[in-house]
Formats: C-alpha cells, structure tokens, sequence
C-alpha cells in the first residue's frame, strides 16, 4: 500500500508503478479556518510506504506527514516506511548560537513518535542527519541518476562544482562517465580583487554541466553560470538533485545564461525531469 502525500503524489504514482503496488487514494482539504483534514481511503494493509517531500510549504507539507503516519498507527499499520525525498529543515542540526531549536532532531523525534518504522531520503544536506533517528533510516544517492542523463544527453562534457563542497558529486558524474569534472575557486589577485574559476580545468569551447545538491536561491548556481560563460564555455547546462528554487530563482539562472537546467522530482518543479522513483523503488524491492 503506498500513499502520496500532497508534496509527492505523481512521485508516490511512479514508486507504485515500479513496484506494481496499490495507490492508496488520500483525501486532504483545509477547513475554512486553514485547519487540515486528511482521510486515507481503500484497504488499510499492515504495511505502508508513505512518500512525502516536505519542502515548501514545510509546515503545511510536515503536518499532512504527521496526520497521515498517526492515522496509519491508529488503524493499527505495523511497518511504515516514510519515504521524504527532500528533507526539509535538515539544515539545523546543530545548535550553533545558544537558544537554537535544533529542527532536524525536533522533526526526527516527532516521526518517530507519530508511528514512523524508517525512513528514507534522498542526499541528505548532512550525512549525520540519519544518526537523529532511532529506527533505520537511510540516506540514497541520486547522483548516478543524474549522471546517466547527462552520458545520454551530452557528449564529453566537463562536471563542475560550483564549489569545492560540491566536488564529490562532480567527480562521482565524472567517475560513472569517464569525463572530466572540476570545482570553481576563488583566487585572491589583490586585496580589493577575487577572481573565480575553474581550478583546473580550460573550459574554452566545452560543454559543461554544473551540479549540486540543492538550488535554493539559485546564488551559487548563477554565479558558476556567469563565470563557465566568461571562461568561454561553449554551453553551460545546470543540474541538481533538490530543485527548491526559491521565487524566481529558474529565471535568474537562465538569465545568467544556462542553456538549461535539469533536476530530479524529490521535489516538483518545472526542471523535474529525472525521477527518482527507480531508486526509491529498487530499495523497497531490496527490503
Ligand atoms: C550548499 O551547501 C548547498 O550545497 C547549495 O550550494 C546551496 O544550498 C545553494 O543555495 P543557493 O541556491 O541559495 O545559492
């Protein structure tokens, strides 16, 4: 039985599909008074995947989560694997001025409390996200999917990070590939000049496929775009696995003239062209 949640149901479509799994219908409505209603139709099983992103709208996306596992618990649902392609508020999880809440564990304890068995995501912003939780939770890769698009769709492109926190995605698109990758870095040339580039690289008349993991406002992102173009890239293609792209952060990316932007569907989006949904599905396959 596989429920979507309001972020994830054409994702939840896809994982049901794969693993040829019933979708369970999921009523969700506001009351007048902005309160939330859920009610999960069809045949309650003992087991459950749930798949919700819990991007924008986070609190919205994270309550409709919370009703939807509490529900399943008290319609007595013994295993219940929560699927959260995109962990929002998983970039507190840490205290780092004194006062803090420390979100990501907040958000983990009240999953487990409300009935969750594991959880899975999907390139978490930190690995040590997974050690909040008590029950299993593990952390996927969505990486080489990105990278199997990018050898089907360019020919002997260079990978770049738009920092060095990055490289590892670059060189892992570069390992699968057999192409190129490199990081852009910023050089001091007097106390008043930086000059970013790539480190390595001569990126002069070559393809070059940006990556990251997430694209929030799209800074980073435009940034690298501007400084491939100068450096006389001859197309210059965004990729991410997190498509958060805050307000008109696509728009600036084109503007800062990328040819295109491609990302996963942990989270919707206009650029959500690859799925995730083989993923997630062959490791619920695995068990
Ligand atoms: C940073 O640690 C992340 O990997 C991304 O580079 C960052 O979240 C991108 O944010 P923005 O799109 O706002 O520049």
């Amino acid at each position: 039985m596989i429920i979507g949640g309001s972020a994830s149901q054409k994702l939840a479509a896809l994982i049901a599909k794969e693993l040829d799994e019933t979708l369970c219908p999921l009523e969700t409505r506001k009351f007048p008074d902005g309160e939330r209603y859920i009610r999960i139709g069809g045949n309650i099983d003992s087991n459950a995947v749930v798949i919700q992103s819990t991007g924008y709208p986070q609190d919205q996306n994270l309550l409709e989560l919370f009703l939807i596992l509490k529900t399943l618990k008290s319609l007595e649902v013994e295993d219940i694997k929560v699927i959260i392609p995109y962990f929002g508020y998983g970039r507190q999880e840490k205290r780092f001025k004194s006062g803090e809440a420390i979100s990501a564990q907040v958000i983990a304890e009240l999953l487990e409390a409300s009935g969750a068995s594991e959880i899975l995501s999907i390139n978490l912003h930190e690995d040590g996200l997974c050690d909040l939780f008590n029950i299993p939770s593990y952390n996927l890769n969505a990486i080489p999917l990105i990278a199997e698009y990018i050898g089907e769709k360019f020919n002997d492109p260079v990978i770049v990070a738009p920092d060095k926190g990055a490289l590892g995605f670059a060189r892992k698109i570069g390992e699968i590939l057999g192409c190129d990758c490199d990081h852009l870095e910023k050089t001091r040339l007097s106390p008043e000049n930086v000059e970013t580039k790539p480190k390595n690289m001569d990126i002069e008349g070559r393809e070059a496929v940006i990556i990251d993991d997430i694209i929030s406002t799209g800074g980073t992102i435009v940034n690298a775009s501007r400084i491939l173009s100068k450096h006389g890239s001859s197309k210059v293609v965004v990729s991410c696995v997190h498509p958060v792209l805050v307000e008109d952060a696509l728009l600036k990316i084109f503007a800062s003239g990328a040819d295109d932007v491609i990302a996963t569907d942990t989270l919707k989006s206009d650029v959500s062209t690859i799925s995730v949904a083989p993923l997630i599905a062959d490791f619920i396959k695995k068990g």
